[in-house]
């Protein structure tokens, strides 16, 4: 079998002595997806960090196509191909839209006409410098840059959050594309339905752990473990059976 993608096992992390998840383990093939779902304080982004070297790993192994990576700093990471646009954005703000865009320039495919491309609202305000925009800018931005690395995998950390829901359409139809295009990603999402349409796999955490691992379109064809677990919060068209 070729190697995988990413491959995780094992894998317990936190912050200090604190260890926020445990035995966590999954494995993601070229190109693929996969929703981790869970309420807040779950660990979700605690695992995204985790990938990116910014928490403290205290056991297990993480490889990108069969080559191990627990042990290498974030920037080792990134040029490995793990594409990051953190939950809190992380953008500059006294930098241009294309300022922010060269910095995480890194040879390939991916380019700021091609990002532009993909994000036309982001063209129109390229010139704008990072607090000038709006959420939802910021968030295309944060996603632009980390598309900008040229990343095998991207790791988008609730690119939803906040978002007015017209935005919300828009961003949702561009992960789709991304995907259509062979992107790979792993999303952070409390759009649960959104997020389960958007990907082939998923994992629900609760506290730390992983409670369930498989295909999205199971939680859709059965929601009970996704009630039990990740409850209604934010969700449309999600109705558990009512106690009787
Ligand atoms: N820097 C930190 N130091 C210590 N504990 C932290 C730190 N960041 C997060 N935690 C704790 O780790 C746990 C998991 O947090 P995490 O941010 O991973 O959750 P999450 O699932 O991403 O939540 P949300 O949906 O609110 O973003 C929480 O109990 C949180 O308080
Ligand atoms: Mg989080």
């Amino acid at each position: 079998m070729a190697d995988a993608l990413l491959h995780i096992e094992n894998v317990r992390a936190g912050y200090g002595d604190a260890v926020v998840i445990d035995d966590i383990g999954f494995s993601l093939g070229e190109g693929e997806s996969l929703a981790v779902l869970g309420r807040n304080g779950m660990g979700k982004t605690t695992l995204i960090l985790t990938l990116m070297g910014q928490t403290n790993l205290v056991a297990g192994r993480m490889s990108m196509r069969g080559v191990r990576f627990e042990r290498s700093p974030s920037n080792a990471r990134v040029a490995m191909g793990l594409g990051w646009a953190p939950q809190e954005r992380g953008i500059f703000a006294s930098l241009t839209v294309e300022e922010n865009l060269a910095v995480a320039a890194r040879a390939g495919h991916w380019n700021a006409a091609r990002t532009f491309e993909l994000f036309p609202s982001l063209a129109e305000r390229r010139r704008n410098f990072g607090n000038q925009l709006s959420g939802g800018e910021q968030q295309m931005l944060a996603i632009a840059r980390a598309l900008m690395t040229n990343p095998a995998l991207l790791l988008l950390d609730e690119p939803l959050e906040g978002l007015a829901p017209i935005i919300v359409e828009e961003m949702t139809r561009t992960i789709r594309k991304l995907a259509a295009e062979g992107v790979g990603f792993i999303l952070v999402e409390q759009h649960t339905q959104l997020a389960l349409g958007l990907t082939r796999q998923a994992i629900i955490l609760e506290r730390g752990r992983i409670v369930f691992k498989g295909a999205s379109q199971e939680l859709i064809d059965d929601p009970s473990v996704l009630v039990r677990y990740v409850g209604l919060r934010g969700e449309r068209g999600l109705v558990p059976a009512a106690p009787r």
